[in-house]
């Protein structure tokens, strides 16, 4: 499976902050935004990864994530002249797409911890259909919501409701299969001049074809798109980073478990974060996990 990150967007919400900078190159606690979603997709198993963003920025996620080589990573770069709809993606990613499954996530979008990492996987891994995460939210009016019918079934997707019949938002991740270009071609813009993606959600549903995966609500699913959020989101991941005693979005931990590099490649990955908190934990880790490996040598040994 394909990925596509998406990482454009006006950011209106975040302004100044984002005058004069791209939203998701923002700082949540110790990593630039865009690190969270892109650990999502590796997590999920994705390589093949095609990071979309404004004209002006494509330079500066390329300077900051490279062709990701050093992480077993082929990324991609594509521009979205305007912010024209999160659908779009489908359009701008049909050469990169080239016929196959392909997951979208959102490049504001943060999860974390329950069982997230084993259901994306999971779901990852289904031949046809689409799946999307819905989660429980307080404030369903400012998401697409999913409503259920009396067997727990999706019945109806609603974008941004003023009277919602449900709380389950739907995330910001989505799995599809290869049909997805073709039905992105077939979207015309919203009232608010986009191409909506629950449109595309929609079309899975009206084919009976769409997954709705509910994520238990251990999982963390952070929304960094105003200053508030952003500072909880930050807090957030500081937190939960000290009690659980292991970085979140380390992209070159996720890669070196995830068997797309060596543990040496890690460290190689990581050489430029020496003097820093980020560096110091990659080299506790490689240095457990070398002990770990050489006192299992003396085992096969003796
Ligand atoms: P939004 O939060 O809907 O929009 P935004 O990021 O532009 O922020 P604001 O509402 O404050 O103006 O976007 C969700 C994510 O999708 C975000 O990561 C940006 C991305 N996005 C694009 O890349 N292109 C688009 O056309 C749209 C609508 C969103």
């Amino acid at each position: 499976m394909k990925g596509i990150l998406l990482a454009g967007g006006s950011g209106t919400r975040l302004r100044p902050l984002t005058n004069g900078l791209n939203k998701h190159l923002l700082p949540v606690f110790d990593k630039p935004m865009v690190f969270y979603p892109l650990a999502t997709l590796m997590q999920a198993g994705i390589r093949d990864i095609l990071l979309i963003t404004h004209p002006a920025d494509k330079p500066v996620f390329e300077a900051l994530l490279g062709p990701g080589a050093g992480l077993g990573l082929k990324i991609s770069y594509a521009v979205q002249e305007k912010p024209n709809g999160i659908a779009e993606a489908f359009l701008i990613g049909e050469k990169f797409i080239d016929g196959e499954p392909c997951a979208l996530i959102l490049g504001d979008n943060i999860f974390h911890g329950g069982d997230f990492t084993e259901l994306v996987s999971h779901a990852a891994k289904r031949k046809s259909g689409a799946s999307v995460f819905a989660r429980e939210v307080h404030d369903p009016q400012r998401f697409g919501v999913v409503e259920f019918d009396g067997h727990g079934r999706a019945r109806r997707l609603v974008e941004k409701p003023k009277d919602p019949r449900s709380n389950w938002a739907v995330t910001g991740l989505y799995l599809y299969d290869n049909q997805v270009t073709g039905i992105a071609k077939t979207l015309k813009p919203s009232a608010r001049g986009e191409l909506e993606i629950t449109d595309v959600n929609k079309a899975y549903l009206e084919k009976d074809a769409l997954n709705v995966e509910c994520l238990d609500p251990t999982t963390a699913w952070l929304d960094t798109g105003t200053p508030e959020a952003l500072l909880e989101a930050a807090n957030f991941i500081q937190k939960t980073e000290q009690n659980e005693g292991r970085k979140i979005a380390c992209l070159e931990e996720i890669a070196w478990r995830s068997g797309f590099i060596t543990l040496d490649q890690m460290m190689a990955a990581g050489a430029g974060y020496a003097k820093t908190a980020y560096g110091e934990y990659l080299a506790t880790l490689y240095e457990t996990e070398c002990a770990k490996n050489e006192k299992a040598e003396l085992r096969v040994a003796s």
